[in-house]
């Protein structure tokens, strides 16, 4: 049991990279690079609290989710599984899918099953500021304080052969599809843990109007496209927290239209 929980925390961390996960695996994305220390920090999503409030319904789907359904989720959007080798997010039975959800149920040891709200669950909403989000504006938040780590052209940092910063847009970054995508819930994740390090952290305005930014570039498409961009945004992009095919990219072409990312 104890190998396999190590395993699981090796592919949480390591999961574009490690041996059993990577060719599911269609980005530079690891589960960690969203779900912070390893799946276990307060606010950023972690593993304890997930795991005892799944099986769930979701929206997203329209069906009672178990947990390794949610996590072939994350891999199908937030990892862009269908880009990988392999082409789609592992089984259920594969060791991936075995060994993260050993280890998630180890970092929940103790945790009260079917509490669905711990304290510290999802990241914590952020309220709407009464100046809105703003692309421009964030660009320059971006420059400022972001680009030291995730490059000036928002592709991350790689040092000898080791990926330090992930991509925030383009193609190795997580799709359209991916819950990182919406505005309102990058603007929550980067307002708590964003820049890393306990040093600062943005105001409420800089926040959003910094995921309104990385949000208005082009990234790859959604899974669910069907080949008609105006139908896949009114199925699945109708939030007005959500800039896919409603606003132009930086190539002047509507976000999620580009052929090339298809
Ligand atoms: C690009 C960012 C990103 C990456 C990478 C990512 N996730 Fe997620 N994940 C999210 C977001 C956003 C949510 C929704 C959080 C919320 O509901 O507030 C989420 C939710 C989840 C949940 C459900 C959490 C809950 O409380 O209901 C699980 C489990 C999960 N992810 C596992 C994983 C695993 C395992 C990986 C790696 C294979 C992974 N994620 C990679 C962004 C990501
Ligand atoms: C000191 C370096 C540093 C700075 C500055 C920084 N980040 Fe990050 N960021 C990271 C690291 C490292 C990760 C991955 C976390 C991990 O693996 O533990 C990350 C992850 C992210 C993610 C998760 C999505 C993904 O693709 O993994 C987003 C979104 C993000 N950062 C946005 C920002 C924004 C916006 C800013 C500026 C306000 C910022 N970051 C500043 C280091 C940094």
């Amino acid at each position: 049991m104890g190998e396999v929980i190590r395993l699981g925390e090796a592919i949480f961390i390591g999961t574009f990279s490690h041996p059993e996960s990577a060719r599911y695996v269609g980005n530079t994305q690891t589960c960690e690079g969203c779900h912070l220390d390893a799946g276990r920090l307060a606010g950023a999503a972690p593993m304890w609290a997930a795991w005892v409030a799944y099986p769930a319904f979701r929206t997203k789907n329209q069906r009672v989710n178990t947990i390794a359904e949610r996590i072939q989720g994350c891999f199908t959007y937030s990892m862009n599984a269908p880009a990988s080798t392999v082409g789609h997010a592992p089984e259920a039975e594969s060791d991936t899918l075995v060994a993260l959800q050993s280890y998630i149920h180890w970092v929940a040891t103790g945790a009260p099953t079917g509490d669905s709200g711990m304290p510290g669950r999802g990241y914590p909403t952020l309220d709407p500021t009464p100046q809105g989000f703003d692309p421009d504006r964030g660009a320059g938040v971006y420059q400022t304080v972001c680009a030291v780590c995730h490059g000036n052209d928002g592709q991350g940092t790689w040092v000898r052969g080791e990926l330090l910063f992930p991509p925030l847009w383009g193609a190795k970054s997580y799709n359209w599809g991916a819950g990182m995508h919406r505005i309102d819930t990058a603007a929550a994740y980067i307002r708590h843990n964003m820049p890393l390090g306990p040093a600062t952290r943005l105001n409420d305005q800089d926040a959003w109007d910094v995921a309104a930014f990385i949000n208005a570039q082009e990234r790859p498409q959604d899974p669910r496209f069907n080949g008609d961009l105006a139908e896949t945004t009114r199925l699945y992009h109708a939030s007005r927290y959500d800039y896919y095919g409603k606003r132009s990219g930086p190539d002047g072409r509507p976000l999620g239209d580009d052929p090339a990312k298809r």
